[in-house]
Parts: C-alpha cells; structure tokens; sequence
C-alpha cells in the first residue's frame, strides 16, 4: 500500500468539537499474533504507541469525550491511556463485540457511538471527521469505513448486493468466492446509540466463542435498518496491526508520511529510505538531514541546522544553524551556530550554549557548556557547569564520581584547561584561570591562577610567595 502523496501526516484539522458523540476505542485484545510481552497497542509506529496515535487521530477529528476499553485494571494499556480517556474494562477477551459492550457504562448518554479499532495506527482524522459528518447526514443507524485492498487477507470482506452492503463477513467465515472480495472493514464505525447498545447485548458468539462487533452490521440489515460505508481512497489508512509483519508495513508507511510532510514543509531530506524521523518530531524550515538519522521524541530542530551523516538523536532541543555530525544525542539543548561532533555523547540534562563546539569524542552529562566554548576533542564532561569562551584541551576530564557520589565541577569564563587536565570534583576553576598541560586539579583555582602539576598547585612564575612553599614546588610525577 502507498500513501496519497498529497496528504502529509499531520496538517491538524481545524475540526469543531462534536456534540452528542462518545468514541469507544477497542484495545483490550490479547494481540496474541505479535507474540510479545507488551500489549500490541503499546507497540510503536514511528515512535509513537499505537493506541496514542489512535488518539491524537480522534481529538484531532473532534472527538473530545473518549473511552478505552482495555483488558484488566493491572494492564499497562489503563495507565498509558487514562490521561487522555476514561477507561473501561473488558473482564475476557471475548471479541470486538463483547468489547465494544464493556464500554456502555462509561459512555453514558451520548446519542452516538464512534468505534474504532486500536491497530489502526494509519487511520487520518479527515476520514473520521468525513466518517462522522456521512453519518449525522445521512439517517443512517450504521456507517463503517471500508477501503479497497490489493490483498484482503485477516480483512472482514464487506459483502455487497446490488450494490447495496449486505454484512462484513469475518476471513474465518468467508466461502472462496467471498474471500475473493477486496473491499475490506477497516474497524471505523458510527452508530446510533439506541440501537447500537441493546443489538451489542444481543449478539451470539461465534464458534470460538467470541461475539463479533462486525455482526451488528447484519443486524441492522435484518431488521430493516438503513447502514451507510465510506470508502477511504487512501488504502494505507486500513493497515492494521496484527502482526510484527505488519507493525514493520504501518513503520514504512508512517515514516513514508512523516517525510512527505516534513518534505513539503522544507526540510531537505537527502535520503528518506535511511532517514527515521519519529511522528513527535519537529522540524523548522531549511533544515538538512544527511543518511542514517533518527531523530526521536520530543526532538525539535531549528532553522538552517544541519544533521548527519549517522546521528541518533532523541528529545533533543536543537537550535539554529547548527551541525552535528555523527553522534548520539539525548536529551539536551543546544543552542545556534552550536558544532557537535562527529562522534561525541551529549547525554542528558546538558545545555550546549550558542556557538560552541565539541570536537571528536566528547562525552557531556549533566552539564553546561557555556556560549563560544570548545571541547575539542576526547573529553568527559560530567556534572559541570562550563563558563562561556572557555578551552578544554584535549583529553580533559572532570572525575566526578568518588565511588559514592556524584560532585560537580565548575570552571569561570575564559578559562583555559590545558589537555590532559584530571579535574577531581568538587572543584572550582575561577574566571581567566589556567591549568597546565597534564594538571590534576584537586583543589578550587583561583580566577585569573595559573596552576600546573600533580596536584595542581600555582604555577612558580607567578606566585612567588613564600606561603605557597610549604607545599613543595609543583611536581608532574
Ligand atoms: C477486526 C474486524 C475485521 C476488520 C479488522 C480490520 C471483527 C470481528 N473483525 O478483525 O472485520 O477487517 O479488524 O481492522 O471485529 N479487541 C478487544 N477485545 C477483544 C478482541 C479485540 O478489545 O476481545 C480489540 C483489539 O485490541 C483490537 C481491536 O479490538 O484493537 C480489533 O481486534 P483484532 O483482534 O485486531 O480484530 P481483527 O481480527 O483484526
Ligand atoms: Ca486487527
């Protein structure tokens, strides 16, 4: 399936909330096919958890009274969810149904019902909001999504007669000539609330024992009532998630949208099959982004910034013309004109002011660089607070940790520490203060000090008093 190429993945809709409407989403099955630990919904499509995106897709369209049905209350699926949505419980996982029942209490008197699937991760609010506006058009008491698929297989196949929909018949159930079908259920249904409630109650289960949500739309048929589809041009929207086979086809049409996106809003992306850019991403315009990134989270990334080639970059907060090249950045802020790399790790907690660099294979934990500072090259800085325009050499290191606890490290502006420097936290290093070539600084340095040795101690040039003789001159054993 390939995505419209005209619809980027998230152009918010502009959409009136909706009155008199509760979305029922079903995410309470046991996802049994993925063959995993965490529950199918929680599994990420381009960074995102299924059932969020299922979410954002519904408060997107309007939807703004929602309920989750989810498997138990020690589930994670509850917690994920119930900032967002009210969540109801389904005791067994006894179908789409039984499910879409669990939820009647907790969606109280709304005169419709929106139901959707939870793996449907694909699924735009324009054809929600399109689904919805059909539906209260129309004196339907049913609508359902369907689409059209190059391969129906898993699909409920939407059987037709002169025209007309007849029912959605489940695979299990299809004869060949109906499995032939390829106009799917996609698992989007409007309903009015009336009738939706008591034919849930009355469904039968099947011979797995499971009642099917897909049975209503027989139901209706039978009892004389009028049931309205909308059909999706987009056939990516009915990815569903069943398997890690899917889940990878949902990844490849995501990120296919995620770039087309970023794309039309003026990133140059230089080469989209090895580029992952997560859906919670941000991106300004005339930003680069060179093969093999991942830009993940809570990432923005400012105007003119060049990324790559090969960075991981996650819940980052980059700034303006910045470039960083191949390394690994995690939760930290950079400002503009900042360097990085290649090859460094800012971890997080850090803050890279403007216009400062760091040079191959700096480590940065917890800690601030300040505005035009350089860290040229295989330095640890960790729990540090770096003044602006300071020179860490080469090979520079603050110790931080004494087994036990972390300390800090703090170094003036303009400050100069010479390569090989062993900062032993806690330890202060004034303004303009110098430390010589291979200086293990065990004590604070006053501003404006030179210090040189093992320990560190005043540099004899410049302090010639007699109190500091009591130490012995400097020594570099
Ligand atoms: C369902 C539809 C099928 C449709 C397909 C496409 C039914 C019977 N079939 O099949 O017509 O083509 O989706 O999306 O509905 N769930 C529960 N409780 C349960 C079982 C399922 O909450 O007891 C939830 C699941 O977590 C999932 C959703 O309902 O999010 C759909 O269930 P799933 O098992 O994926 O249904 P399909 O077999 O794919
Ligand atoms: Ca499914």
């Amino acid at each position: 399936m390939t995505p419209t190429q005209d619809q980027p993945h998230s152009t918010p809709l502009e959409a009136t909330p909706l009155e008199g409407w509760v979305a029922v989403v079903l995410a309470a099955g046991r996802g049994t096919r993925m063959r995993s630990a965490l529950p199918k919904v929680l599994h990420p499509v381009a960074g995102r958890p299924m059932v969020d995106l299922v979410l954002d897709t519904l408060a997107e369209a309007g939807c703004a009274d929602v309920v989750v049905v989810t498997a138990n209350a020690g589930d994670e699926v509850p917690r994920a969810v119930e900032a967002r949505a009210r969540v109801a419980i389904q005791d067994a996982p006894l179908g789409t149904g039984h499910a879409a029942l669990a939820a009647r209490a907790a969606a109280g008197e709304a005169s419709r019902v929106l139901i959707v699937n939870a793996d449907l991760p694909l699924l735009r609010a324009e054809t929600v909001r399109a689904l919805i506006e059909g539906h209260d058009a129309s004196d339907a008491t049913l609508t359902f999504l369907t689409a059209h698929v190059w391969d129906p297989t898993g699909y409920g196949r939407v059987v037709r007669e002169g025209g007309r929909v007849r029912a959605i018949v489940e695979q299990s159930d299809a004869d060949a000539e109906t499995a032939a079908y390829n106009e799917v259920n996609v698992g989007l249904y409007a309903a009015s609330a009336g009738w939706l409630w008591p034919t849930l109650e009355a469904l039968t289960p099947g011979p797995r024992g499971e009642r099917y949500l897909t049975d209503i739309v027989a139901r209706a048929i039978e009892a004389g009532l009028r049931v309205e589809t909308h059909t999706t041009e987009d056939p990516s929207e009915a990815q569903q998630v069943n398997t890690r086979v899917e889940l990878a086809r949902a990844e490849i049409t995501m990120r296919d949208r995620v770039h087309l996106h970023w794309m039309t809003e003026g990133v140059t992306l230089i080469d989209p099959a090895t580029t992952y850019i997560d859906v919670t991403v941000e991106l300004a315009e005339d930003t680069t982004i060179l093969p093999g990134v991942h830009l993940s989270g809570r990432t923005r990334v400012g105007r003119g910034t060049r990324i790559g080639p090969n960075a991981i970059v996650r819940d980052m907060v980059i700034g303006a013309d910045c470039e960083v090249g191949a390394s690994t950045l995690e939760g930290s802020t950079l400002g503009d004109r900042v360097s990085v790399g290649p090859y460094c790790h800012v971890r997080p907690g850090s803050t890279i002011e403007s216009d400062a660099h760091l040079g191959n294979y700096a480590e940065v934990k917890a800690s601030r660089i300040g505005a035009h500072t350089a860290v040229g090259h295989f330095s640890y800085i960790g729990d540090a607070d770096i003044g602006a325009r300071v020179n860490i050499g080469a090979g520079t290191i603050t110790a931080n940790f004494d087994g036990v606890t972390k300390h800090r490290t703090t170094v003036g502006d303009d400050a100069f520490i010479g390569s090989d420097s062993l900062l032993i936290a806690p330890v202060e290093v004034g303004a303009r203060a110098r430390t010589a070539g291979g200086s293990v600084v065990t004590r604070d340095v006053d501003a404006d000090t030179t210090v040189i040795g093992v320990p560190a101690r005043p540099h004899p040039a410049e302090h010639d008093d007699t109190s500091q003789k009591e130490d012995g001159p400097p020594s570099r054993a």
